[in-house]
């Protein structure tokens, strides 16, 4: 992942206290995040199981803060962020994609409690068609692949935050 930046310079100055919003949505933002990876606790039964916290959708139009927001969730959260720049995975040879992806979610386990980022999320995970090449949907695959595994296995899986003022245009797997 030669382009994807390792520390996230602005991330640094932006603490939740500059983003504008209903504090109950930096509320959720926290709980969520500190429920299912900071705290490990087990998800596999009761409420947390059904709504499946393991990931989370930030959506709107432009400007509203969905980058802002988790700028603050890297700095001010318990927990590591790796945020994704989209063009570094969509590596230019054949399998390289699912390669970055497997290395993305293994360094993520080991940086535990960990939160992936990933924005513009729809430029990543536009919807399938029939019509695409094989590559391109593979990419899809390899990361539902690994957000499974997330699903049954062990707590220090990563946590995965997208963001998108695309939503609709995001594959129906990865919603
Ligand atoms: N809710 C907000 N609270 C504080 N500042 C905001 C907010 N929304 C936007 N801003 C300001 O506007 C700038 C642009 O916002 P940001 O990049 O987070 O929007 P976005 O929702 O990610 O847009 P896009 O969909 O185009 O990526 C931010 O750097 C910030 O300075
Ligand atoms: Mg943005």
């Amino acid at each position: 992942m030669e382009d994807a930046d390792i520390i996230w310079e602005e991330s640094m100055s932006v603490s939740f206290d500059d983003v504008t919003v209903d504090p109950e949505i930096i509320q959720n933002m926290k709980r969520v995040i500190t429920l299912s990876v900071v705290n490990g606790i087990d998800n596999s039964y009761g409420l947390l199981a059904k709504k499946n916290l393991r990931g989370a959708l930030l959506y709107g139009p432009p400007g509203t803060g969905k980058t802002h927001l988790a700028q603050a969730v890297a700095r001010d959260s318990q927990a590591n962020m790796i945020a994704i720049n989209p063009s570094a995975i969509l590596a230019p040879h054949v399998g390289d994609s699912e390669a970055l992806i497997k290395a993305l979610f293994s360094l993520a386990t080991k940086l535990s409690p960990c939160v992936i980022f990933v924005d513009e999320a729809d430029s990543l995970f536009r919807r399938r068609k029939s019509s695409d090449k094989s590559w391109e949907r593979s990419l899809i695959n390899e990361f539902l692949q690994q957000i499974e595994e997330i699903h049954t296995k062990k707590d220090d899986a990563p946590f995965i935050l997208l963001a998108t003022n695309r939503p609709a245009d995001i594959d129906d797997g990865i919603l």
